[in-house]
């Protein structure tokens, strides 16, 4: 209960009324001036100024309604004056600042390892393209991209692949609806490949051409530990005077070593591809046992990477609709592609291509 006893007035005299509120005005100014903490200004709001027992309703109620007329005015003007310096006491106690409690929850403890904010890092795949890109960027390389909604022109008729031609069936296509209607050139589907890029880079600019193509390509294919779908590939196109099949071994022989380490041997072996003749696969001594046979080469002591071969005169042609100088009498190249996610499984360990797509921070935070 707080203490809101109010002494008898003697008498409502000048005298007695300026000892009166001094005294009450003094009070107040000590209680005031050793507040600390919120509950402690509350405290000293609820004793002078609660509407039930602060000490100004008792002072209201005791001296003033009692008082003769004559004295009421000098009262209320000393019990207004006293009010106004209480208020005063008042404000400035609850804005001292805050209170040992509130500062307590604000503080910090500073020997607490603080909030580690994760940094973003380029996912594997990003990686690996990158590193295959930087590869032929040293040897001159530009780099290109293209569309990965392509038409049927581009992904395959340009790229030798004549309607009905049975190098179709080897890449199962994903193709846009309802366009029956359009010219089978002009269809549109999902490249199957980055080799129609060759294409729309060779309508762009005449020979010389160096180029490297990163990119996305899909497959009606069934996910499996070692297929998916969508994939990633590098497209190479090289095309000048005097490009030979030497040029090709030794650009890809350097590439591989730059990728997998210089002990690393590389061999070619005769394959089909209808936009290249001759068509190789390339092959590169096994990472893992370094040629000698295991598990991982199915102990042949060799892995297969990659695709390539000499620029076929028949895509040269499709070429040379739009930029002449694609003349195979006069210009000879070649080109590769190669699969991002083979690679980038081979050089870090990845048994599972489903993990390059998952999103789990566990695996991908391996790389960061
Ligand atoms: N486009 C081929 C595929 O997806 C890969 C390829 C092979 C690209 C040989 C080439 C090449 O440029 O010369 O299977």
């Amino acid at each position: 209960m707080i203490d809101a006893s109010i002494p008898e007035l003697p008498d409502y005299g000048e005298a007695a009324l300026e000892q009166a509120f001094a005294a009450l005005e003094a009070s107040a100014r000590t209680a005031a001036a050793n507040l600390s903490g919120e509950a402690q200004v509350e405290t000293f709001r609820l004793e002078w100024l609660g509407r039930k027992q602060g000490r100004l309703n008792e002072i209201s109620s005791r001296w003033l309604k009692g008082a003769p007329p004559e004295a009421k005015k000098a009262l209320g003007v000393r019990f207004n004056a006293l009010k106004t310096v209480v208020e005063g006491l008042l404000e400035q106690a609850a804005g001292a600042g805050p209170s040992d409690a509130a500062l307590k929850a604000e503080a910090i403890d500073i020997t607490l390892p603080g909030t580690r904010r994760l940094t973003g890092a380029e996912h594997p795949i990003t990686k690996t393209l990158n590193e295959i890109v930087s590869v032929f960027a040293a040897l001159g390389y530009s780099v290109g991209v293209g569309p990965e909604v392509e038409t049927d022109f581009y992904n395959f008729e340009s790229m030798n692949f004549p309607p009905g031609h049975p190098a179709r069936d080897t890449q199962d296509t994903l193709v846009v609806a309802n366009q029956e209607r359009r010219p089978l050139r002009d269809r549109l589907l999902l490249r199957t490949h980055t080799s129609p890029v060759q294409m729309r880079t060779m309508e762009q600019q005449p020979p010389p051409v160096r180029i490297v193509i990163p990119g996305k390509v899909h497959r009606n294919d069934a996910a499996d530990a070692t297929h998916s779908p969508i994939f990633h590939q590098v497209e190479g196109l090289c095309v000048d005077t005097n490009i030979t099949f030497s040029d090709l071994k030794g650009t890809l022989d350097h590439a591989m070593k730059a990728l997998f380490g210089s002990s690393v041997k590389t061999r070619f072996f005769p394959s089909f591809f209808p936009f290249t003749e001759p068509s190789a696969d390339v092959q590169i001594s096994c990472i893992f046992c370094g040629g000698k046979g295991c598990r991982k080469c199915k102990q042949s002591g060799w892995i297969e990477l990659l695709g390539c071969g000499m620029v076929d005169p028949g895509v040269f042609a499709f070429a040379a609709q739009k930029q002449p100088a694609y003349d195979p009498k006069k210009i000879s190249g070649f080109a590769f592609g190669m699969g991002v996610e083979r690679i980038a499984m081979m050089k870090y360990g990845i048994s599972e291509i489903g993990q390059f797509y998952a999103g789990d921070m566990r695996f991908l935070g391996q790389f960061a």
